[in-house]
C-alpha cells in the first residue's frame, strides 16, 4: 500500500509545488499569495476538491517541450462557501506568468460548463500574463471558449471575477462579462495595451497604475465594482457578496433569519432626509436604517456615486436597493448611473433578488457633456430595465421626483408592483421653480415685485402640484405614508410579492439600448 501511495504522493507534491520555490518566494515577495493559497483562503476549510491537477500542455517550440508543469498554471475544482457549492479557477503566476494555453483554457471552460450544468456560482481569482505567448492561436482559442462560456453562464449562475495581478489585452474581456469584479489595490491591473503600447501609439506616458489600477476601475471607468487593500479582505469579501446571491436563476435567493424587527418604526427619517428639496444628505443612512440590521453591500461606491446601488436584506430576504443619491450631484441621473443601475437591475432580476427603489431626483443631468455621450441612449437603460424585470419591484419616493427620472426610477408605469411616497414628496414634470419661470414668466415679469410674485407662485405650485397626492389618486401610488412606516410597509409589500410570477412576451430576446 505504501508502495503505491508515495508515487502518487510525490507527483502529487509535483503539482503542489507549481512553478518552483523560488518563483512562490518571488510572489510572496510582491506581496501577492499562491493560486492555492488563494483558494484556501476564499473556501470553507478543507472543502476544495480539484480537477484536472495533472493536465500539462501539449506544445512544442520555442523551448515549450522542455517542461510540462501539471496544472498548467491554473488551479480549478470546486468547494463550499457557508456550506454552498462553488466553482473556483485561480490561475497560478509561478508557471509560465499563469499565461492562458490551450490546456489551460480548456480546464478553465470545462469548470464553467460544470458551474453551468450543476448550477453553483463560479469564481475565478485572475493572475496571468495574458495569452502564452509560445502557443499562439491555441492561446486564443483558449480565451474565445471562455468567454464563450461565460455568456452561457450568464444569468445561469452567478460569475464574479478576482482580479490579483496583470489581466490584460484580450484577457480583460472574460472578467468584464462576469456579474462582478473584485480588484485588489496596487498589485491588480487592467488594461486592454499596457503603458509600453500606449506611449508608442499615442505619446502618452502613464503608469500601470494610473492606466488600470484599482483605484481607476473603481472611480473612474466603473469597471471594478469592489476592490480592497489586501488579497485576504478582498476575498472576505466576496464570501459576503456570495451571501445574498442564489445558487443559480432556479432557485431562490437565500434566506437568513432576521434578527432585526419588520415592525420597526423609524422616526429618525424625517430628520435624515431635510424637509427643503434642495437639502442635501446621505441616502446610505436612510437605506441602513429600512434593511435588516443595517447590513448594506454598497456596489460600484465610488463609480456614479450619484446613484446608490446595493445588496442587503429585509426580513430576512435580499434585496437590491436602488437609490438616488441627494450627497452627490442633488442625486441627477446622467450617463453613468444609468448604466450602473440598468447592469445591476437585470442582475437582480436574473436571480429573483427583488427590486427596493428609493426616489429623490431632480431629474437628468443637462448639457452639451451629456448629450454628446448620448445620456438619451444610456439613461434609456433604466427604463428599458426596470420595464424588462419582472422580479418583485417595490418603490418609495422620498422627496423629489421629477420628470423623466420620475418614470424610469421604478415607476408604476414601469410595472412598478408597489409604489410609495411620503406625505411630503413632490411629484411633477419639473421643479416648482423651473415650472413657474416658463409657465408664468409673462405674470412675473408684469408683476409690480417680480421676485416676490415669482415666490408667491412657487408657493402655489408646490402645494397644488408637487404633491404626491395627485399621482395617488390616479392609482400610480398605491399608498402615501409617513417615514417611520417605511420599512414595515416596504416589507410587507415584499412578502406578498415574494412568489410573484409575470409572463412575458415570447421572443428571442430583447434589445436593450447598450
Ligand atoms: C508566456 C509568460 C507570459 C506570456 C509572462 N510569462 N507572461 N509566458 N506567455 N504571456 C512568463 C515570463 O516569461 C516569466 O517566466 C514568468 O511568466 C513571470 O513573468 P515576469 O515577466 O518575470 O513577471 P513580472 O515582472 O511580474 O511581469 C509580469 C508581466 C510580464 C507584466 C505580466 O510578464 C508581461 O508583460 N508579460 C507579457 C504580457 C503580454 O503581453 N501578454 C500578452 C497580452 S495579449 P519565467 O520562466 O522567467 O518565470 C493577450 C491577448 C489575449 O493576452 C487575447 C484574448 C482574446
Amino acid at each position: 500500500m505504501e508502495k503505491m501511495s508515495n508515487p502518487l504522493e510525490k507527483i502529487r507534491a509535483e503539482a503542489i509545488l507549481a512553478g518552483g520555490e523560488a518563483r512562490i518566494a518571488a510572489q510572496h515577495s510582491k506581496n501577492k499569495q499562491t493560486a492555492r493559497e488563494r483558494i484556501e483562503q476564499l473556501l470553507d476549510p478543507g472543502s476544495f476538491q480539484e480537477t484536472g491537477m495533472f493536465v500539462t500542455h501539449r506544445a512544442s517550440g520555442l523551448g515549450m517541450e522542455k517542461s510540462h508543469p501539471f496544472t498548467d498554471g491554473v488551479v480549478t475544482g470546486w468547494g463550499k462557501v457557508e456550506g454552498k457549492l462553488v466553482y473556483v479557477f485561480a490561475q497560478d503566476f509561478t508557471i509560465m506568468g499563469g499565461s492562458v494555453g490551450e490546456a489551460h483554457g480548456l480546464k478553465i471552460a470545462a469548470l464553467l460548463d460544470l458551474a453551468r450544468q450543476n448550477g453553483a456560482p463560479v469564481i475565478g481569482l485572475n493572475d496571468s500574463g495574458g495569452a502564452r505567448i509560445q502557443e499562439g492561436v491555441e492561446s486564443l482559442a483558449g480565451y474565445g471558449q471562455i468567454f464563450y462560456r461565460n455568456v452561457q453562464c450568464s444569468g445561469v449562475v452567478p460569475q464574479i471575477s478576482v482580479i490579483l495581478g496583470p489581466c490584460a489585452g484580450g484577457a480583460v474581456y472574460s472578467p468584464a462579462i462576469t456579474d462582478f469584479i473584485f480588484m485588489v489595490e496596487k498589485t491588480a491591473h487592467m488594461f486592454i495595451t499596457g503603458p509600453e503600447v500606449v506611449k508608442a501609439v499615442t505619446h502618452q506616458e502613464v503608469s500601470f497604475d494610473q492606466l488600470g489600477g484599482a483605484a481607476i476601475h473603481r472611480e473612474l471607468s466603473g469597471v471594478a465594482h469592489f476592490t480592497a487593500p489586501d488579497e485576504e479582505t478582498l476575498l472576505s469579501n466576496v464570501r459576503w457578496l456570495l451571501s445574498f446571491l442564489p445558487q443559480n436563476n432556479l432557485t431562490p435567493p437565500p434566506y437568513q433569519a432576521p434578527s432585526d424587527d419588520i415592525q420597526r418604526s423609524l422616526p429618525e427619517l424625517s430628520q435624515i432626509v431635510p424637509a427643503d428639496p434642495q437639502q442635501p444628505y446621505d441616502v446610505r443612512s436612510v437605506i441602513e436604517a429600512l434593511v435588516d440590521d443595517g447590513e448594506f453591500l454598497e456596489v460600484q461606491g465610488d463609480y456614479a456615486a450619484n446613484l446608490v446601488i446595493g445588496f442587503a436584506r429585509m426580513d430576512g430576504y435580499p434585496v437590491g436597493v436602488v437609490a438616488n443619491q441627494p450627497f452627490h450631484l442633488a442625486g441627477v441621473l446622467d450617463i453613468n448611473s444609468s448604466d450602473k443601475g440598468a447592469r445591476f437591475i437585470r442582475f437582480c432580476d436574473a436571480f429573483h433578488i427583488p427590486l427596493v427603489t428609493l426616489v429623490d431626483t431632480p431629474g437628468f443631468l443637462p448639457g452639451t457633456d451629456q448629450e454628446y455621450g448620448g445620456v438619451i441612449r444610456h439613461g434609456a437603460k433604466l427604463a428599458y430595465a426596470y420595464s424588462e424585470a419582472t422580479v418583485a419591484k417595490v418603490t418609495l419616493i422620498l422627496r423629489k421626483a421629477y420628470g423623466g427620472a420620475y418614470i424610469v426610477m421604478g415607476s408604476k408605469h414601469l410595472g412598478g408592483d408597489y409604489n410609495l411616497a411620503w406625505a411630503n414628496a413632490e411629484i411633477a414634470v419639473m421643479g416648482p421653480e423651473g415650472a413657474v419661470s416658463i409657465v408664468f414668466s409673462k405674470d412675473i415679469a408684469a408683476a409690480q415685485d417680480p421676485a416676490a410674485e415669482r415666490d408667491r407662485l412657487i408657493k402655489n405650485y408646490r402645494a397644488e402640484f408637487a404633491t404626491p397626492l395627485i399621482a395617488a389618486s390616479r392609482g400610480y401610488l398605491d399608498d402615501v405614508i409617513d417615514p417611520s412606516e417605511s420599512r414595515t410597509v416596504i416589507i410587507r409589500a415584499l412578502e406578498v410579492l415574494r412568489d410573484k410570477r409575470q409572463n412575458t412576451p415570447s421572443r428571442k430576446h430583447g434589445n436593450i439600448p447598450l
